[in-house]
């Protein structure tokens, strides 16, 4: 029987007509447009979980939990995921919440959300999870709603953090924590050396071999413009968030900004 995927609620502003895969512009120029990583993100879906896998690894699975356990959501928690993607922290989040909590999962891209619901649908026992095609940017819900929020590989995506934490401030209750999971560039130079090499030998050729080379090609540029570790903090408290920590993961290749509100 085909699957039919349950309903996504959409609460996007509207969007201009998205880049074709030509695009007007490679994706590796300064600072791609909301349109053009949305397109992006659409485009990557169906390859998108086996190439994390791959390319990760499997790391990435150790690094979410990691991420999951900063915000410990609890029972009957209400939980958000931002830049949802795939869905594989709603997931997560939606396995510690349990059947009487709710996880809800935002993402721009309907080509991973409609893959996110479809992971969810085959969960057993079935996860509370809402998934909603919209923009991190201008979060759908009201103000301090949520117990517990999570965002990955997402943050240096969006085309305005300052305004995206803001959201995540404005949407999360008083004492509720946030767990941030990115790229970052390491502090040191072999290291740094050892990331560049690892993006442009071995990411960018495996997904060539997929005809994404574009596609994965921003990932250098994007972790280039992405704040440092202090600069996110800087960022976080800036937006009213408090207790705002980041934690390098992998020598500083990774990391995770956690914070409070
Ligand atoms: C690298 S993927 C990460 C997906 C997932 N969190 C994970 O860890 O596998 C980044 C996601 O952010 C989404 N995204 C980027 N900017 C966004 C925005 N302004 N609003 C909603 N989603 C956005 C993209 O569509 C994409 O699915």
């Amino acid at each position: 029987m085909a699957f039919v995927p349950p309903p996504i609620s959409s609460s996007l502003p509207p969007q201009p007509n998205p880049v074709t895969p030509s695009g007007d512009r490679p994706l590796e120029s300064p600072s791609p447009t909301a349109q053009e990583i949305q397109a992006l993100f659409n485009r990557i879906a169906p390859v998108y979980d086996r190439l994390n896998q791959q390319l990760s690894w499997g790391l990435h699975g150790i690094w979410k939990h990691m991420a999951i356990k900063w915000v410990n959501p609890q029972p009957g928690d209400t939980c958000l995921d931002v830049c949802c993607g795939s869905g594989d922290l709603a997931l997560l989040l939606g396995e510690a919440v349990g059947a009487a909590g709710q996880v809800h999962g935002v993402d721009f891209a309907a080509e991973q959300l409609a893959i996110a619901a479809q992971r969810a649908q085959a969960h057993h026992p079935p996860l509370a999870i809402t998934w909603h095609l919209g923009d991190a940017l201008h979060l759908p819900f009201e103000d301090d709603r949520f117990d517990g929020a999570t965002l990955a590989y997402g943050l240096r995506n969006v085309v305005d953090i300052p305004r995206c934490l803001g959201e995540l401030r404005r949407v999360l209750r008083p004492g509720a924590k946030v767990a941030i999971l990115d790229l970052h560039r390491p502090g040191n130079s072999l290291l740094r050396q050892f990331q560049s090499w690892y993006l442009a030998q071995q990411v960018v050729p495996i997904a060539q071999d997929l005809g994404l080379r574009e596609e994965y090609a921003y990932l250098a540029p994007s972790l280039d413009r992405f704040p440092t570790g202090r600069e996110q903090v800087a960022l976080a408290q800036a937006a009213g968030l408090r207790s705002a920590k980041h934690y390098p993961i992998a020598g500083g290749m990774m990391g995770v900004l956690v914070a409070q509100k």
